[in-house]
């Protein structure tokens, strides 16, 4: 072990290293509180202002429960401050924590620019030896490969001036179950004295076990495989719950039945779509990795062609429903429940309704939506304004479609919500959250997604 690492490790284990969590969104802001709880002075970085400023007056602007409950507190303790300086951050650090974004761009190709953006920043702020992680999302050699020489560019030398490691980030969004701390990490180093670094630095802040593995590249293919098996298992369900719809076999009971082989079976379930920050995005990283090694990938692909239809095939059944019900798309009033991508969460980042809406538009419904933890959405250039209740929301509508996961809706009426509506009204159920018989017995021509 080198005397750069030694002296690291011992600043580690006292808790006097400082950490600099550049990107303070819905990965950075936890990390920092993790960090900041488990001892270490804590500095974040945001090119965003308003960001910066929240984080200093202890305001917790992202969704996560323990963010929200230990942020307050942290900062006005002195534990936690924010800065739009890279360069102020950096420098008074000896750990640099990267979680900037990493989408797609217009081709829907990875954008590195942020990734890319914050090396160059660094390698100009590496005063004295750091141990930098990157958990941004990405293809196995962004951090070896493309990250690494960006670091090195100002003539920084690794072992000399830095540790670099990748630790992937798992958090799941609205989890109450599992957050920043209980979450097992993995974590790659360059060397084995960044792995080394990497994993005590983690090993302090968390209560989960940490994993080493041999390289970023490794660790940055763990990623990978995790969201693209989400994404295929995915598609898997979408695809065989609109087969079973044709079969006249109820296959969300066949997925719960399914489910009790102890061994070899994991369940997931069909939907209108897929949608969130990770899983649609992070499967086209590899693909883009794959092309450049002459490689399609087949199964995203096909995925990809799955999942996008879910919507259009929702829309499509709906329609089919008014049909027979001697109703038109085109003249229904058509409400849809719920506009983020997953249940109790604000977050609509490519939520399947948005595609529901676009297409109900399309279909020149009148349309409207209600959701309790979302105000409104944009879709093209239409502001869909959320209703004040269930209740108020379907007043005189011929169909309701639960989009979302939303507990409320688990719970509410049905009786009641139907005698709001007009004659023969239809309850479209994509999440599974209602049975036949409750939706019936209130009067309900009932539809869900993967029954017949
Ligand atoms: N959101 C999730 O649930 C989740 C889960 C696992 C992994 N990830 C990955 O983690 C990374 C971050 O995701 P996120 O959801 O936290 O994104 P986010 O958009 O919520 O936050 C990123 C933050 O980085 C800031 N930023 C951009 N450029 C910067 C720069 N040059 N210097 C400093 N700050 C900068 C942005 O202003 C923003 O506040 C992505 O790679 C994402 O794929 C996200």
């Amino acid at each position: 072990m080198s005397d750069n690492t030694a002296a690291l490790l011992d600043r580690i284990k006292s808790k006097k290293a400082k950490v600099c969590v550049v990107g303070l969104g819905y990965v950075g802001v936890p990390l920092a509180v993790a960090s900041a709880q488990a001892g270490f002075g804590v500095v974040g970085v945001d090119v965003e202002k308003e960001k910066v400023a929240m984080i200093n007056k202890g305001i917790c602007y992202v969704e996560d429960a323990y963010s929200e409950k230990h942020l307050p507190d942290l900062v006005r303790a002195g534990f936690i401050k924010a800065t739009e300086s890279l360069p102020e951050g950096a420098t008074s650090s000896d750990i640099v924590i990267v979680c900037v974004p990493t989408p797609l761009d217009a081709k829907g190709e990875p954008d590195l620019s942020f990734l890319r953006s914050v090396a160059k920043g660094l390698s100009k702020n590496l005063a004295g030896f750091k141990l930098v992680i990157v958990e941004s999302t990405s293809f196995p050699g962004t951090t070896k490969d493309i990250f690494q020489p960006l670091l090195e560019r100002d003539g920084r030398k690794p072992e000399r001036d830095f540790a670099l490691v990748y630790s992937p980030e798992r958090i799941d969004y609205g989890n109450a179950r599992f957050g920043v701390r209980n979450i097992p990490k993995v974590v790659g180093g360059i060397n084995e004295d960044s792995t080394r670094l990497g994993a005590e630095f983690y090993k302090t802040i968390l209560d989960a076990p940490v994993i080493t593995v041999g390289s970023p590249s490794v660790a940055e293919a763990t990623k990978m495989l995790e969201n693209i098996f989400r994404y295929v298992n995915i598609a898997l369900v979408n695809e065989l719950a609109v087969l079973h719809e044709t079969l006249g076999v109820d296959f969300v009971e066949a997925i719960n039945a399914a489910a009790t082989k102890p061994f070899g079976f994991m369940a997931h379930y069909p939907g209108p779509g897929v949608g969130g920050h990770c899983i649609p995005k992070d499967p086209f990283y590899l693909v883009f990795k794959a092309k450049q090694a002459g490689f399609a990938l087949r199964l995203v692909s096909a995925s990809k062609a799955v999942n996008k239809m879910m919507p259009i095939h929702t829309i499509d059944r709906l329609a089919k429903a008014l049909k027979a019900g001697k109703k038109s798309l085109a003249h229904a009033t058509v409400v849809v429940w719920g506009l983020a991508y997953k249940g109790e969460v604000k977050d609509t980042r490519r939520s399947p309704s948005l595609e529901l809406l676009k297409l109900l538009k399309q279909s020149r419904a009148n349309i409207r939506v209600f959701d309790p933890y979302v105000s409104n959405v944009t879709v093209g250039s239409k502001v869909y304004d959320s209703g004040r209740s269930e209740f108020e929301s379907v007043r005189d509508a011929d169909a309701l479609i639960i989009a979302t996961a939303h507990s409320a809706f688990r719970s509410v009426d049905l009786s009641k919500i139907k005698s709001l509506m007009r004659d023969s009204p239809i309850l479209f159920d994509t999440r599974n959250i209602r049975t036949r018989r409750e939706c019936e017995q209130a009067g309900f021509t009932y539809l869900a997604t993967g029954r017949p």
